[in-house]
């Protein structure tokens, strides 16, 4: 387990001011989550390509993308390309994680396998050493400011049970209803990534919630 990321997530931001919102956590956050979704893997639509590259420009944060789309093998080499740091998309989407796993890796990005709320981890725990970032979803993915789930932490213990037996290097994140009272938790069922929409920009001060966030997470 590393020491614990903190990433803020822009789908509870103000969309007519990423730059300035992006801006407003970068002397805390370690990463900034950014959900691309496209009203069919989910029922819910946000934002593509283009705006994430001008994100890119305007942000020295490292990008953490969550593709919740489906085809992510036509779209998601583009973000790796385009400069995201982390590039992950979901297991449910993906008929060769692995291969697509090994693209983003060799467009030199990290590649993340997202598993959401009703899938199984088992089926993936082999497929682990080709990936960087594990991402278990907290929540049913599609929207923000959900109530965390915490049965679904017997996944992450899971995963990490596996990880440490198997020495991978793994981040293995949570996203979904993580905030205050809920990172604990997360944390010690072996989580050290951890998403937060609501918890930090419905805060008043975004950037003191992630620090906040990243001391209990350590505790
Ligand atoms: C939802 C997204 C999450 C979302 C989390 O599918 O993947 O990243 O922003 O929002 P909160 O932290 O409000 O639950
Ligand atoms: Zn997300």
């Amino acid at each position: 387990m590393g020491t614990p990321i903190v990433a803020p997530s822009i789908l509870a931001a103000d969309f007519a001011r990423l730059a300035d919102e992006a801006k407003a956590v970068e002397s805390t956050a370690d990463w900034l989550h950014v959900d691309v979704m496209d009203n069919h893997f989910v029922p819910n639509l946000t934002i593509g390509l283009p705006v994430v590259q001008s994100l890119l420009a305007a942000s020295s944060l490292p990008f953490d993308v969550h593709l919740m789309i489906t085809d992510p093998r036509r779209w998601a080499p583009g973000y790796a390309d385009a400069g995201a740091y982390n590039v992950t998309f979901h297991a449910e989407a993906c008929d060769d994680p692995v291969a697509l796993a090994k693209e983003l890796r060799s467009a030199g990005a990290k590649a993340g396998l997202a598993i959401d709320r009703d899938t199984p981890i088992e089926p993936y725990l082999d497929l682990l050493p080709s990936f960087d970032t594990l991402l278990i979803m907290t929540i049913k993915a599609g929207f923000g400011g959900q109530r965390f789930v915490p049965d679904l932490l017997d996944k992450v213990r899971t995963a990490r049970r596996h990880a440490s037996a198997g020495h991978l290097e793994l981040r293995i994140e949570v996203d979904g209803g993580i905030g205050a009272d809920t990172i604990e938790q997360a944390a010690e069922a072996g989580a050290d990534a951890f998403v937060a929409g609501t918890a930090v920009y419905g805060a008043a001060d975004p950037a003191a919630a992630v620090t906040d966030l990243r001391r209990r997470a350590a505790r």
